[in-house]
């Protein structure tokens, strides 16, 4: 199988307290895979791991069979890979949609007309070409889940690594993100609380409980 995220024997301690142990998981090309647990058993550290930004664990990560063994090797990878983090209150760096959403192409060395361009060709994509020039701040919760998701989807990922894209969503905004992810062919890792959200994306379903990855059924 062709595989973007392979992780072997990952284990990884928070201060001194070990939250996982000897984790494996493969993530085949655009396969979707869910992750479910409480809080606090290291699931966002988890995700962090494999998107470079947790170094001090133990174990090897490798993005489409390469082994990555520090920042320098991750950084080959970094527009391969699209991370949402759980709390995106720090997430963006402009204050409105378009030149936020622009700003994540721009990084790309891409001019900025046509940064403009596929900006709002994104936005349109997602439905929320209306916001263009909104104030990100102003916006709701889910409007924000979905900018965000846009400046990632710009640079056109691989992998999409989304911890909690729901958390703290309306039912309406939930529905959006449902059709937004079913919508897209990537390999991505969910993590969220929501089963009946993780059910409508992935059979692929696993826990992290007593230091493991298990299968959830
Ligand atoms: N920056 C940090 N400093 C100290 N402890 C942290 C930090 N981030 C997370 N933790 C602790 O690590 C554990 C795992 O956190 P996290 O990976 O966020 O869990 P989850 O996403 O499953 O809720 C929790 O006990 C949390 O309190
Ligand atoms: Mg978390």
């Amino acid at each position: 199988m062709s595989c973007s995220i392979t992780l072997k024997n990952i284990s990884y301690s928070n201060k001194d307290n070990l939250l996982f142990k000897n984790i494996n998981l493969s993530v085949g090309h655009e396969e979707k895979v869910a992750i479910i647990g409480s809080n606090g058993v290291g699931k966002s550290s988890l995700l962090k791991i494999i998107a470079g930004i947790e170094e001090s664990f133990l174990g090897e990560l490798y993005l489409f069979h390469h082994l990555i063994k520090d920042k320098k090797d991750y950084k080959k990878f970094r527009f391969e890979v699209g991370y949402l983090p759980q709390d995106i209150s720090s997430f963006f760096l402009s204050p409105t949609v378009i030149e936020d959403v622009m700003f994540s192409l721009r990084t790309t060395g891409i001019n900025k007309d046509e940064a403009y361009q596929k900006a709002l060709e994104i936005l349109e994509q997602l439905e929320i070409l209306h916001l263009k020039d909104r104030i990100i701040y102003e916006l709701s919760g889910g409007e924000q889940k979905i900018v965000a998701l846009a400046g990632i989807l710009i640079t056109k990922p691989k992998i999409l690594l989304l911890d909690e894209p729901t958390n703290a969503l309306d039912e309406e905004s939930e529905k959006r993100i449902i059709k937004i992810l079913n919508s897209i062919k990537k390999s991505m890792i969910i993590i969220s609380h929501h089963k009946s959200f993780i059910e409508q994306l992935t059979p692929t379903i696993y826990k992290l409980e007593n230091k493991k990855l298990i299968d959830y059924k």
